[in-house]
């Protein structure tokens, strides 16, 4: 169950070019974390069958499109306006569009990917953190991958609070102007859900996952998940 409804993001008036924009702005390390993913991709079998979950704009589907050879997506978005921009973008890809809440869904099985980046924390509670990485098992074959980035905080308070600390003074630095710097803050004080990045790996070992951090930056975290 996810937290928010696409209203409450705000997405249906922002443009592809304008969430492109924001989006680096606002998520530490957004270019770093698609350069580690693009090179993760590398690594998938010819014709892979990849699902992303919060597709976007579709920048991560890119990333990885980019990087593999004639991937197959289903591709999955609860804002219209974002999986529009998406189809744009991406119409010369093979892909199939979902307008729908990843979470309340059934998802399609036997894929060689999972994708999900900058998405994952606006589900709701820890239980429906922990439910979705289930689902998510599932939907892969084994060997597939689960390629989670997203915000995180930290179990370790002191290092949870210095992290957040720096996440705002990122959003400082970045914002232009008070209005921008206010609809950054409130989203991520109120509408973000993080969990930690400890728990983030406990659940995906769980659930039966080997898994490794790719990448941190603040609240940022990259944590590769491979099916055993
Ligand atoms: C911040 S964007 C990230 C997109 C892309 N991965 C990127 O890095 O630019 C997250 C997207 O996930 C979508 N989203 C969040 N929760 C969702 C859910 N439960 N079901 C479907 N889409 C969801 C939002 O509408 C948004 O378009």
């Amino acid at each position: 169950m996810t937290n928010i409804k696409p209203e409450d993001l705000n997405y249906h008036y922002y443009s592809t070019e304008q969430y492109d924009r924001d989006i680096v702005s606002t998520i530490p390390g957004y270019k770093v974390l698609h350069n580690e993913i693009a090179r993760i991709a590398k690594n998938l079998p010819p014709n892979p069958r990849i699902l992303e979950l919060g597709v976007g704009t579709g920048n991560t589907t890119l990333a990885i499109a980019q990087n593999t050879k004639n991937p197959n997506f289903t591709l999955v978005d609860f804002s219209e306006k974002m999986l529009n921009g998406a189809k744009h973008k991406l119409d010369k890809l093979n892909c199939k569009y979902l307008l729908e809440d990843y979470s309340a869904i059934e998802l399609p099985q036997k894929h060689d990917a999972v994708i999900c980046v900058i998405g994952f924390h606006h589900q709701e509670s820890d239980k429906n953190k922990k439910t979705m990485i289930l689902k998510i098992y599932n939907s892969l074959k084994r060997g597939g991958l689960f390629i989670l980035g997203d915000l995180m905080t930290y179990d370790n308070k002191e290092f949870a609070a210095i992290n957040e600390a720096k996440h705002y003074h990122f959003l400082v630095e970045n914002a232009e102007g008070e209005e921008m710097l206010k609809e950054w803050a409130y989203h991520h004080k109120y509408l973000n859900s993080l969990a930690s990045k400890e728990s983030h790996i406990k659940w995906m070992n769980d659930v039966g996952f080997s898994t490794e951090v790719i990448f941190e930056k603040f609240n940022t975290v990259l944590i590769l998940g491979k099916k055993i």
